[in-house]
């Protein structure tokens, strides 16, 4: 005879169970259902792991267990689940005894860290956005750090994708990056989005199969970036990415690696409108959250890209009516005659905001003798940087609406390019990558015409609403379509007093990731809080947020999908009942 633990419950007789077919039992925090089957008592979690309907209205036969609301099926003796929609439903220990049935509503502790790292990998290769978000938040719970989603999702982006690095993968580096700077409540929210990108943008598609590195005594770093420049301007995907391997596989530094990547990225103008550089940039901030044991992983991705990149030289607005890429080019063949003449040793440049304003001249040559002369007078790669962002936030603050909505696209795709490039230049500040500087240049000079009439920026106002009541405004306002110029003015308003502006950065965060946020509101935020962050007390910090906001306020409301799933997601934890 089987021993009754004093912690089991009584369910009745087998014979009143198989008669009723499932009785509901409570105990241990948990309502179980009990079903009788082929002779035998069963007992599961009354709860639908997909949203929690009442598995005891549902229905049994041959073995299997099927829930009434969207039709899950699970093995009912072991809970497993036929759908990956749905989960496995959790079981209690039955047993009979002189005839009754007993329940332990008691089982073993799962281990819910592994658990949910298993669902985040079946919803990213099933592309199941309310699974991801359960996972998300079940890994949040069960204490697991932000990098533990991160890694699955950046381990299965750069390997589910045979074209390598993608839009989505910026995503999720995004979302990785703004984290600090998001209420705490909004930061699953955000890992959600960038993981639901990448299972979205690798759904159906081939994988990548990674090419070993060489069997080599080679060690020497500059030999590694001569083999990968050269294979990368020839288009020669394979021989650069077993370059790559073999580099970070023989243990060249992690700058030197940085430094080979970013030369070829800049070996020719402008590489697919920025985009080359920028995602580099992003791959290189995600191993800053995942550390360098990834790059093998994670680097390799980006030679498909780069190989294939569009040269802009090749395109007839760089071409006519002015040669501007004959321009950039002799701009970066005095490059090296430029840092001999140099006094950058001495620090003493500070003319960063004149710099960016004389980067939105009408005069392709005026740009490239103000960088020229910024350079002989001292500007460090950083700043010359920091400038060209500068100027591309400028470009969006003065976005004029009468513009194409579309057109919105391309003053964020050079912003987001002068972004990356700053970043790459503080990273590795070498006269190669400063070539990047005339190109992003040229690319907002380009960019004029979107700002003809050119915007006004809101006036500063003494305003006499709290800091609070702003931001409350702020995140009302943007409900309604067309608010474009209301938001920049709040944004404004805000900064013109005393608010913190962490909760300026944070409400900028929320009013994004309430929406259906794309490619360009990931890189827009994160760039604007990079941009931001580094410019707190000044008038292009005012800037930078002018442009986000009104980037933001144009591109929203959308239907909100994905925070919907997101709170559904949410209330099925808490525990709520979403079918009633
Ligand atoms: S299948 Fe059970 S709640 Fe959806």
């Amino acid at each position: 005879m089987s021993t009754i633990v004093k912690q089991n419950i009584l369910v009745g007789s087998l014979e009143h169970v198989k008669e009723r077919g499932c009785i509901v039992v409570t105990g241990g925090g948990h309502t179980i259902a009990v079903f009788y089957h082929e002779g035998q008592a069963h007992a599961v979690d009354n709860r639908c792991p997909h949203m929690g309907f009442p598995l005891d209205r549902g229905s049994v036969k041959d073995g299997i267990l099927t829930c009434h609301w969207h039709h899950a099926r699970f093995d009912l003796a072991g809970g497993g689940t036929f759908n990956p929609f749905a989960d496995d439903v959790r079981t209690f220990p039955c047993i009979v005894v002189d005839g009754e049935v007993w329940v332990d509503p008691y089982p073993p502790p799962r281990d819910e860290n592994r658990h949910w790292q298993r669902r985040l990998n079946d919803g990213m290769e099933h592309n199941i956005r309310l699974v991801i978000a359960k996972a998300v938040l079940g890994l949040e719970a069960a204490g697991a750090d932000y990098t533990v989603p991160l890694k699955i999702g950046a381990e299965f982006g750069t390997t589910y994708s045979a074209d390598g690095w993608s839009a989505a993968m910026s995503i999720l580096t995004c979302t990785a990056n703004i984290l600090p700077e998001l209420r705490e409540e909004d930061r699953p929210r955000a890992l959600y989005q960038g993981l639901l990108h990448v299972a979205r943008e690798c759904a159906g598609k081939a994988p990548r199969f990674p090419i070993d590195p060489l069997p080599t005594g080679e060690m020497r770093p500059e030999v590694f970036s001569a083999w990968f420049r050269n294979f990368i301007e020839v288009r020669d995907e394979e021989g650069a990415e077993r370059c790559l391997a073999t580099a970070i596989e023989v243990g060249v530094s992690r700058e030197d690696i940085a430094r080979m990547i970013f030369t070829a990225a800049t070996d020719h103008i402008y590489l697919d409108s920025g985009h080359v550089v920028d995602f580099a940039n992003k791959a290189f901030e995600l191993l800053d959250h995942l550390g360098w044991d990834m790059a093998g992983q994670v680097l390799p991705s980006l030679v498909h890209g780069m190989a294939r990149a569009r040269r802009s030289e090749e395109l007839s607005q760089w071409r006519s009516p002015i040669d501007i890429s004959s321009m950039v080019w002799e701009a970066r063949r005095g490059l090296p005659s430029l840092l001999d003449r140099s006094h950058s040793r001495s620090g003493g440049w500070h003319e960063e905001d004149s710099l960016a304003l004389a980067i939105l001249d009408d005069s392709p040559k005026a740009i490239i003798s103000s960088i020229n002369e910024s350079i002989v007078a001292g500007a460090t790669a950083e700043q010359l940087g920091a400038a060209v962002a500068h100027a591309a936030f400028l470009r969006m603050a003065h976005f004029h609406t009468s513009n194409e909505f579309r057109d919105w696209d391309t003053v964020h795709n050079t912003l987001t390019a002068a972004n990356g490039l700053h970043q790459a230049l503080k990273r590795v500040p070498s006269p190669e990558l400063l070539r990047g500087v005339y190109d992003v240049a040229m690319s907002i000079y380009l960019d004029r015409f979107l700002n003809l009439p050119p915007m006004p920026l809101p006036a500063i106002a003494s305003n006499h609403e709290s800091s609070t009541e702003i931001l409350g405004r702020l995140l009302d306002m943007v409900n309604v379509r067309h608010q474009v110029e209301e938001s920049a003015k709040a944004v404004s308003d805000y900064l013109a007093g005393d608010g913190h502006s962490e909760n300026l950065m944070s409400t900028m965060g929320r009013i994004m990731l309430r929406e259906d946020a794309d490619f360009h509101s990931f890189q827009i935020l994160d760039a604007a809080f990079k941009q931001f962050a580094s410019r707190k007390c000044a008038e292009s910090a005012r800037h930078v947020m002018i442009g986000l906001s009104r980037f933001l306020a144009a591109h929203s409301p959308t239907p909100r999908a994905e925070g919907q799933t997101f709170q559904i997601a949410l209330r099925l934890q808490r525990g709520e009942e979403i079918y009633r």
